[in-house]
């Protein structure tokens, strides 16, 4: 059974991932504040994401740029005069909801909506004392824009030869006309976007990685889709950019070596009329949240377009000098923008059970994304024991964050770190000052062996890094 997305946000809230923001006065829609718990969790998903797509290979590089910038940057990429969206109204729920253009073309002749107006989402503020039009500036709406203005100064700093990606992971803000559906649609989110720069048509050098990747595509003619490997849709036309097809799988396997659930995932090419004032293709990858199938992950096709937009209002010239293509002005070919907080969703989705035999929430999450990676129990909460598991619990903190729990019975303390997905338990008793051996107990199997005290960092060094796994040990105790 799948939970709903209004009993994840009581959990979340329950035990310390997310609360509504400034909940004291009343909250704030669309802001949401990370608790202790959430905080760790969205930072292991964002560190997994950079050592995946940066840290890891050699063709992109990562920036961080600033939330305000200079307003023409806006200018020049559309979204002041294209980012529009309507307010619609449903006369029959009272319900007030966002269109975009081609949303709104749908609805023309039906009574029950009504259009209020047409809005931009971006959140204008003030630069500096003075208030006048020249000081208007604005909050992102994405983290793209400052990877295409630093785009010449990176690749001649990073030596970049193409083809070659810019990485950042970042704040965006939208002032949403219905933020909703918990953290899936806010004003404040945080993006992880990649640009990914290539000479026009160059090929992607990279498609025998992606052999054997299968996902659920949606085509523009071909709706009712088709579970197909991505490498044959490409070579079959169905997609017909390889580098869509390549981020496409490259994107679905991050999401599955991180545990998430491959069922749950399909991809959808976007029609012609849905398709963003800046690109010439895109893909989404969904996913089937509580609330039905949604974009998680969005693969536009820029094209020149925005380089050619910051040349053109800059008047700086944009082309670069290529190896192996002389003076170019690049393409992006593909544009993987993915929200943190959706991939949080994911992330808790996929990992919640409300497991009855055992009678408690297990979060299964991938040991690489827990908040704790192990908790400490001393049988006795005193003496001797509590001063082992004392001087464990800091040698363990050296390399990961580690709970220590020492009260309630040793059951109440395993329930406690399974619902909050703490992958391994340690406990400390009497045997440990006799032989010096703690009990090791695996949270998905329940499974308890016994290790010695100085193997223990090393042992569960290698199960959070996939070197080993509980299955390789011997008995259950
Ligand atoms: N640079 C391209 C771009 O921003 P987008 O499809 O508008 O494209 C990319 O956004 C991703 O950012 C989405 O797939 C989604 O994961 C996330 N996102 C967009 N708007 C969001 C919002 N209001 N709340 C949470 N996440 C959002």
């Amino acid at each position: 059974m799948t939970i709903s997305i209004e009993e994840l946000a009581k959990f979340c809230k329950r035990r310390g991932f997310v609360y509504p923001s400034g909940e004291i006065y009343g909250s704030l829609a669309g802001f949401w504040d990370f608790g202790h718990l959430g905080t760790e969790l969205k930072n292991n998903i964002k560190s997994q994401w950079w050592r995946f797509h940066v840290q890891n290979r050699e063709d992109i590089v990562g920036i961080d740029g600033s939330i305000i910038t200079n307003p023409k940057v806006w200018e020049a990429s559309g979204h002041i005069s294209n980012f529009v969206e309507f307010a619609v109204l449903n006369k029959k729920t009272k319900e007030k909801m966002k269109m975009d253009a081609h949303e709104v073309k749908k609805i023309a002749d039906n009574k029950d909506f009504e259009v209020l107006g047409e809005f931009n989402p971006m959140f204008a503020t003030q630069v500096g004392p003075i208030k006048s039009d020249s000081t208007i500036a604005f909050l992102r709406p994405e983290t793209a824009q400052l990877i295409f203005t630093n785009f010449k100064l990176v690749q001649e700093n990073a030596r970049l030869k193409l083809p070659f990606g810019i990485a950042q992971i970042g704040k965006a803000f939208r002032n949403e006309i219905s933020p909703r559906e918990f953290i899936f649609r806010n004003r404040e989110f945080e993006q992880m976007e990649i640009e990914y720069f290539t000479a026009p048509r160059q090929s992607c050098p990279y498609l025998d990685e992606i052999k054997g990747i299968k996902l659920f595509l949606i085509t523009e003619k071909e709706k009712k889709g088709k579970l197909m490997e991505v490498y044959k849709a490409h070579k079959k036309g169905i997609i017909k950019n390889p580098w869509h097809a390549y981020f496409l799988a490259l994107e679905l396997s991050w999401f599955l070596s991180l545990g998430a659930n491959p069922e749950k995932f399909r991809a959808r090419q976007h029609s012609s009329d849905e398709r963003s004032h800046y690109s010439s293709d895109t893909w989404d990858l969904e996913y089937n949240f509580p609330m039905g199938w949604r974009e998680l992950q969005g693969f536009a096709d820029r094209s020149d377009y925005d380089l050619k937009q910051h040349a053109l209002f800059s008047k700086k010239s944009m082309e670069i000098q290529d190896e192996k293509h002389g003076k170019v002005l690049p393409h992006v070919i593909c544009e993987p923008s993915l929200g943190v907080e959706r991939t949080f969703l994911v992330f808790l989705l996929d990992a919640y059970e409300d497991d009855k035999k055992r009678g408690n929430i297990i979060l299964h999450l991938d040991p690489k994304l827990a908040p704790f990676k192990a908790a400490i129990f001393p049988l006795l909460s005193k003496g001797k024991q509590l001063e082992t598991a004392h001087e464990i619990y800091r040698e363990l903190l050296e390399e990961f964050p580690v709970a220590f729990d020492k009260s309630g019975s040793i059951g109440r303390r395993y329930a406690r770190n399974d619902e909050i997905g703490t992958p391994y338990c340690i406990t400390i008793d009497d045997q440990t000052l006799k032989d010096k051996t703690v009990t090791l107990r695996d949270r998905e199997t329940t499974k308890q062996i016994r290790v010695p005290h100085k193997e223990l960092l090393n042992t569960l060094r290698n199960l959070i890094n996939d070197k080993t796994t509980f299955s390789n040990f011997g008995e259950n105790l």
